[in-house]
């Protein structure tokens, strides 16, 4: 009888995804909802051909180094910040994420939090739930205007372009977008969208949303100075990832109102929330959401398993980070 390849889902998972899994292989699964501590991550990894993660789970050059029997690496996400991806590549570690299958379902979170900050709709419920509606006022949680503004997207990429095909075709917006790379010119056409530099974009938009990846380079992108230069009416929003803001920054901006309100689904280390945010009234906290329907957490769930039964079974995995390592 065949021995089955041992590998770790590190995080509970569908059971769906599991019994995939168990069919190919020898699966350990820490099914609790606290990820696993580094060192703990490091002792189930050992004699493990695979790993399950998701985004709590870092996979670092230390790691892979004490996992020699590593060979496949595959997130339930499609941010990949927690994996040293060149490390990987060079101990011949496949990486795979879940691109395509939660775009459009984090579009939609991205402009409900544009949306729910522009218009106060957080501050408004806090208010109603603690009785302090008393009566209708002509400026009361008066916000800004949505429909016919400019939306600024800082990372266009194909969650950043959903959203622009919302703001655009939804809310006849004006989109501006800065991106290391132009869109195609077809893309660009059919959304109208006009690629910026950065500074300009932080002065022109109404609404900034941020959906660009976190890295060295990203890190704190829009920090104290990039704050100055945008509209005092101007809303910020972030889906992608916590430390692309300096949250320090932000929060002396939104307390000083010099810019009127901001949507953070992400943090710079959540689930810690910086205390500074907390007490502020024109922000809206959720806690890193974007992606969660029941219908796209199984389809990133199932990618996620079809790309490890694929990288140690010796198929084409469908969406990996790091094909070249297939064929070295
Ligand atoms: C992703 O997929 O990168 C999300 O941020 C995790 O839900």
């Amino acid at each position: 009888m065949d021995v089955k390849p041992k590998i770790l889902v590190a995080r509970r998972a569908p059971a769906a995804v599991l019994e995939k899994l168990s069919a190919h292989f020898d699966v350990d699964c820490h099914a609790g909802d606290a990820p696993l501590s580094p060192e703990e991550l490091r002792a189930r990894l050992q004699g493990k051909a695979g790993v399950y993660i998701t985004g709590t789970e870092r996979i670092t050059a230390e790691l892979l180094d004490a996992c020699p029997a590593l060979r496949a690496v595959c997130t339930m996400t499609v941010g990949y910040n927690h994996i040293d991806l060149a490390a990987c590549t060079a101990r011949r570690v496949l990486v795979s994420n879940t691109p395509d299958v939660l775009t459009e379902t984090t579009a939609d979170f991205g402009f409900a939090l544009l949306m729910a900050t522009a218009r106060r709709m957080s501050e408004g419920e806090r208010l109603l739930r603690d009785g302090g509606w008393k009566s209708w006022a002509w400026d009361f949680l008066a916000g800004s205007e949505v429909h016919g503004t400019t939306l600024g997207i800082l990372g266009m990429g194909r969650i950043g372009q959903a959203i622009a095909r919302r703001g655009r075709f939804g809310f006849r917006m004006k989109v501006i977008y800065h991106n290391r790379s132009p869109l195609p010119a077809g893309i660009e056409a059919e959304l109208d969208a006009r690629r910026v530099a950065k500074d300009e974009l932080l002065r022109q938009a109404d609404h900034l949303v941020l959906v660009l990846p976190y890295s060295a380079e990203s890190h704190h992108c829009i920090a104290a100075a990039e704050l100055a230069l945008m509209k005092p009416t101007a809303t910020l929003v972030n889906i992608a990832r916590g430390g692309i803001v300096d949250e320090d920054a932000l929060a002396a901006a939104l307390r000083e109102r010099r810019i009127a309100a901001a949507g953070l689904d992400v943090f710079e280390g959540e689930p810690r929330v910086n205390p500074a945010l907390l007490t502020l009234p024109n922000v809206v906290l959720t806690p890193h959401i974007a992606s969660a329907t029941m219908p796209t957490r199984l389809a990133m769930a199932h990618l996620a398993a079809d790309n490890l039964v694929a990288a140690l079974t010796g198929a084409a995995p469908p969406t990996p980070l790091n094909p070249e390592v297939l064929s070295a």
